[in-house]
């Protein structure tokens, strides 16, 4: 078994990414600008904003972190929207989801221009990636095509199942492992809470990628033996035993799992690390051309 170590493979890119943002400094360019709303004040929301703008230092982007209360309506935050897709200063921007209950994510969403919209979230960056068409691949995604790429897995020809049919990582990704290209290739089977015969069906995969946000959900007698396992989900539950009161569980009963696979990742420090890098690159992409010039 060989761990699929994405904290690792995200500090060598990164590390690549901060050569080429010095390079641009160093002409005396100014340097790729990313934005991000976070609306409210949601712990995990945090979380992960701050792990963005963390990245952005870290790689030397330029950041704008633009915090609004819980109570904005959602033409204020269109508004707000608005405001950034005219900004030339900025490359891309993200609007964090969930946002509260009252506000349309689908509008929101709608409203990123397309050629900002680094999370590749918009209808139209989505249709471009099933047309094969250059765009912003979701972040998610997008992180777990470039594990496969890094450890030259194949995936040529190979059963694909995909468990979970989330707009941000099951469909997607389900889409990418099938088109013509590497990674992809597959026949790909997305299954989900209505599926029937699930072990059955998971059982026969040689790469399976989870993203149901359940912790533990796949045990080893839904793994086949040498099977690739991508563990997308992230659940925190309490715990007695560590420092900050709770611990974080994959979709994967790693241990049990672990030895009858080829390649696992690990949960934390495997696909999520990547889903940063994931928005660095798409930034870095809209910096240099954007979508219109560069293939995905
Ligand atoms: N909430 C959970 N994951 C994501 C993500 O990748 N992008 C945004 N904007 N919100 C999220």
């Amino acid at each position: 078994m060989k761990l699929i170590e994405g904290k690792k493979i995200a500090e060598e890119i990164l590390s690549e990414m901060t050569g080429e943002v010095n390079k641009i400094r160093s002409s005396g360019e100014r340097v790729p600008h990313l934005a991000a709303i976070l609306v409210g004040n949601d712990g995990a929301s945090e979380t992960y904003v701050n792990g963005k703008v963390k990245a952005c230092e870290r790689v030397g982007f330029h950041s704008t972190l633009i915090r609004l209360p819980e109570t904005l309506s959602e033409k204020e935050l269109l508004e707000e929207v608005g405001k950034l897709n005219r900004d030339e200063r900025i490359d891309g921007f993200i609007v964090q989801l969930p946002l509260p209950g009252h506000i349309s994510q689908q509008n929101i969403i709608e409203a990123i221009s397309p050629l900002k919209d680094v999370d590749g979230f918009h209808p139209a960056n989505l249709g471009r990636m099933v047309l094969d068409m250059p765009t912003y691949l979701p972040a998610t995604p997008y992180g777990i095509l470039q594990l496969l790429e890094r450890y030259e897995i194949e995936t040529n020809g190979r059963h694909c199942v995909v468990v979970g049919r989330s707009h941000i990582v099951g469909s997607p990704i389900s889409i990418l492992m099938a088109r013509n290209a590497y990674p992809g290739n597959c026949t790909v089977t997305l299954a989900h809470s209505k599926t029937e015969n699930l072990r059955e069906i998971t059982s026969a995969a040689d790469i399976l990628i989870v993203a149901l946000g359940k912790a533990n959900f796949i045990t080893s007698d839904m793994v086949k033996e040498g099977a690739v396992v991508i563990d997308v989900g992230i659940t925190r539950l309490p715990s007695a035993l560590s420092k900050n009161g709770y611990k974080l569980f994959g979709d994967v009963k790693f241990d049990e799992v672990a030895p009858k696979c080829s390649y696992i990742t690990p949960v934390p420090g495997g696909v999520g690390p990547m889903t940063i890098v994931s928005l660095m690159k798409n930034t870095l992409k809209s910096y240099f051309s954007g979508i219109s010039k560069n293939r995905a």
